[in-house]
């Protein structure tokens, strides 16, 4: 009797202390995004107090990135591929309905994700790529422009006059790690060292976005201009759904940066939702997808961030020679600002 009425009393607690203070044990809405990008945080955040969805903070958030070119690997003027030009690989995932927009190599357009998200509004595609995604965008009223600037260009031609050092080719001839192409396939191992030693934090980030709703919502997405010196064509992982990206409502999200072809062939943020459908905490769900690919790619360069819908996030990356840190933002209702948080990788 005595266990019975403290039982109702502690169920009562919350409305004895006020509705107010209960509410502040709530840490929804919740912004998290990969690397110290406080900007795009902030900026999903004001979406989400002045009444906008999980999916315009995340397409809001992305989108400061590609303005401000987050650290020259989100947006236009970075990452210029083996003939120059700077493309653009962004998706945004609801996952209230599971629609997801994205594109893919896309070309003279600045605003990837904005380009992301009329997919998910307009189409019932998911994915559009290369320069048919440009006229799509023009279809969309989305200006149609260069993206190339002086850094890119710089960044291009010291390539090119290096030999075209680093580059993404093995097995070709001629051998790929003295000379420029054009390349034919070689049918010899001779030259068959990994180029993805030359993945690292100096030319490989991406931003991913997880948003929680004060409701429940959630949205995922990111934006990136992929890998300096690819060969063009090349899309990463940042516009595959459940490898750039993940959200699905009642459970959480998860976004990854790093070397995109890699983490794609694990699907990181599929699984890492899927841990925390099973009951893992945030932490652990990124922590057991890193540890997974670390068996196939003790060297990888890559992170990943997870939320679930309680508010509870995490994150985790594979240790690296130029990387045993990672830097993530968090914004949540207990926060007064966008807060960086890091992590030690594993
Ligand atoms: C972030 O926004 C502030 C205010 O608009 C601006 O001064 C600053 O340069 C921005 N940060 C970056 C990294 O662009």
């Amino acid at each position: 009797m005595a266990r019975k009425l403290s039982r109702s009393l502690l169920l009562l607690l919350p409305f004895l202390l006020g509705v107010p203070l209960a509410q502040g044990f709530s840490p929804l809405p919740l912004v998290l995004n990969t690397w110290p990008f406080k900007n795009a945080t902030d900026a999903a955040w004001r979406t989400l107090v002045s009444g906008g969805t999980a999916v315009d903070a995340v397409e809001n958030g992305c989108a400061v990135c590609e303005t401000e070119r987050c650290e020259g690997t989100v947006g236009f003027g970075g990452s210029p591929d083996e003939v120059g030009e700077t493309t653009l690989d962004a998706m945004i995932m609801d996952g209230a309905t599971m629609n997801v927009g994205a594109v893919g190599d896309l070309r003279r357009i600045k605003n990837a994700i904005g380009v992301a998200r009329r997919v998910l509004d307009h189409t019932t595609h998911t994915l559009l790529v290369g320069d048919s995604a440009t006229n799509f965008a023009e279809s969309m009223g989305f200006t149609v422009e260069d993206l190339s600037t002086t850094t890119s260009k710089s960044l291009h031609s010291e390539w090119a006059s290096k030999n075209c050092q680093p580059n993404f080719w093995r097995r070709v001839t001629p051998d790929p790690s003295k000379y420029c192409g054009p390349y034919k396939p070689s049918g010899s191992l001779e030259w068959a060292i990994s180029a993805h030693k030359q993945v690292d934090i100096h030319n490989h980030d991406t931003i991913g976005m997880v948003v929680i709703h004060k409701t429940g919502h959630v949205a995922a997405g990111t934006s990136t201009n992929g890998l300096k010196f690819k060969i063009p064509g090349r899309v990463g992982d940042s516009p595959i759904p459940g490898a750039g990206a993940y959200a699905e409502d009642m459970i959480g999200a998860a976004a990854a940066t790093g070397d995109g072809d890699i983490l794609m062939r694990f699907l990181p943020s599929y699984q890492a939702v899927e841990y925390m459908r099973r009951g893992d905490h945030p932490t652990t769900a990124c922590q057991k997808v890193i540890a997974k690919i670390q068996k196939y790619f003790p060297k990888f360069f890559g992170a990943i961030i997870c939320a679930n819908v309680m508010g509870s996030y995490g994150a985790a990356c594979n240790k690296h020679p130029t990387f045993t840190q990672f830097s993530f933002m968090v914004y949540n209702s207990l926060r007064i600002q966008p807060t960086e948080e890091k992590v030690d990788c594993i």
